[in-house]
């Protein structure tokens, strides 16, 4: 029996539905090895990332969102938060008891004593700095880009070895008297500030103290002890700090590779999956090369409900740009490739980027500055499938609509030669242009509505 070993990371812009195949390798886990551990680690981000999962009970689909937590909360799986990740220690204890409920968390969460805990003033000064005059970045408001600021500046690093000892009260005086200046700007240092944070942060530390732990050395013991180990991206590898689409991208190191050393494990015998929508979305300021400005686009807002998991808003749809996958997919050295969300378009020609015209020139490059892309170049061949009957309203998942649910089995029970011949072309032709094998294609929201291809 070989442990699963897998780590799921966004090929885009984040929200390709990573969560879902986590959930499901969680499953596999358990099937192969039900006497094993089963561990979902977090390497980068924090409460700007939002998972959804439709989770099946006796009552029907429920539907869950994680933002701090791991989604391996929703499975009684352990739940690791590595180094560099943007740790909210009020939103992760409410999303635990929040699942408390459904998942028992007790003697399963393990927290680096080294991630940096992300504050209050993090989450105002992030808010502060995009409502005020200039360029802004649309973020989430997490407090993300503060909160890695500090933890670039070292001594503004409130690690979660300092939040949960009894020196808190005083390193975090000092912290915020290094901040002074920018926080008294904002509004955000009043009197009794400093009171006011701890006060919030007593019941908590007292509550996540237990889980502080080396975590390089526990995920060494999981790797020795045959456990099954899953490593959770957040975002998506076009907002990585340094490959993603700067400014307008997230703070932390988005790549799965960047996992191995955060979390002190060898890359091994982990296979890396990228997850990719089969069109694209993207939330916040910033370009989208392929950007589907019209009925087609549209109707993809409506069918996926494309609104976000953790503001709420409207993402923009794109065609599918497969030259900007290729590049994500050489830089996350992936082994395989998630497809996910076919099932929201059909009927319609779907085309496919493979290059950009610059300066009249036509490349496969992505250039750090979109802005100079006077258009897409997009492949002859279109590809237009049709997995239902008559046209569905597929944006509220909790809806079971019955003729879906057959059908879908239909496709499970078939496989990959069961579905139309378009969409089969479709991925091979992807698979031959980014140069990696797609291992898997959801065609719903739900555990187990993937169809998987033979290895
Ligand atoms: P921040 O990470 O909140 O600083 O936001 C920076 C950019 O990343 C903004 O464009 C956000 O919309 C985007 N972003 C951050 N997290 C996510 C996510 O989980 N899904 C999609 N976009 C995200």
């Amino acid at each position: 029996m070989n442990p699963i070993r897998e780590a799921y990371v966004g090929l885009s812009w984040g929200d390709e539905g990573k969560g879902k195949f986590v959930d499901e390798a969680l499953e596999r886990a358990q099937l192969l090895a039900p006497e094993k551990r089963r561990i979902v680690v977090r390497y980068q981000g924090g409460p700007n990332a939002g998972h959804t999962l439709y989770i099946s009970s006796a009552a029907g689909l429920i539907k869950f969102v994680t933002h701090s937590s791991p989604t391996g909360l929703a499975c009684n799986a352990d739940l690791g938060i590595g180094p560099n990740c943007a740790f909210d220690p009020e939103s992760f204890l409410s999303e635990l008891k929040q699942g408390q409920e459904l998942f028992d968390y007790q003697g399963r969460v393990l927290i680096s004593e080294r991630v940096g805990i992300l504050f209050d003033y993090h989450r105002k000064l992030d808010a502060w700095r995009e409502s005020g005059e200039g360029r802004s970045i649309g973020t989430t408001k997490s407090g993300i880009g503060p909160f890695y600021e500090d933890n670039a500046r070292r001594l503004t690093r409130v690690t979660f070895a300092d939040y949960v000892s009894d020196n808190f009260p005083d390193l975090l005086r000092e912290v915020l008297n290094a901040k002074s200046m920018e926080l008294s700007a904002a509004g955000i240092l009043k009197p009794r500030y400093l009171e006011e944070v701890i006060a919030v942060h007593d019941p908590i530390r007292r509550e996540l103290k237990e889980f502080k732990e080396r975590l390089e050395y526990r995920m060494l013991e999981y790797l020795e002890g045959g456990h099954h180990i899953i490593i959770e991206g957040a975002q998506g590898t076009e907002l990585d700090v340094d490959m993603g689409t700067i400014p307008d991208q997230t703070s932390s190191h988005t790549p799965a590779p960047h996992a191995f050393p955060s979390l002190g494990l060898p890359r091994g015998e982990f296979k890396i999956y990228g997850v990719e929508k089969v069109y694209p979305t993207r939330v916040g300021n910033g370009l989208m090369p392929t950007l589907a400005d019209d009925a087609i686009g549209d109707m993809i807002t409506k069918n996926a409900g494309e609104f976000g998991a953790k503001t709420g808003r409207k993402r923009r749809a794109g065609y599918p740009n497969w030259a900007a996958i290729k590049r994500a997919v050489r830089i996350n050295d992936c082994d395989g490739i998630y497809i996910t969300r076919v099932d929201c378009i059909q009927d319609v020609d779907i085309k496919v980027c493979t290059g950009f015209q610059i300066d009249g020139k036509v490349t496969d490059e992505v250039p750090l500055d979109l802005s100079q892309i006077e258009k897409p170049v997009y492949q002859e061949r279109t590809y237009q499938w049709k997995l239902w009957d008559g046209p569905r309203d597929l944006s509220n998942p909790l809806v079971v609509d019955q003729v879906l649910k057959e059908q879908r089995e239909r496709y499970i029970q078939g496989g990959f030669d069961s579905f139309p011949p378009a969409l089969r072309e479709y991925v091979m032709d992807h698979d031959a242009y980014v140069g990696c094998k797609t291992a898997a294609v959801s065609i719903g929201p739900a555990r187990g509505e993937t169809v998987r291809r033979e290895q």
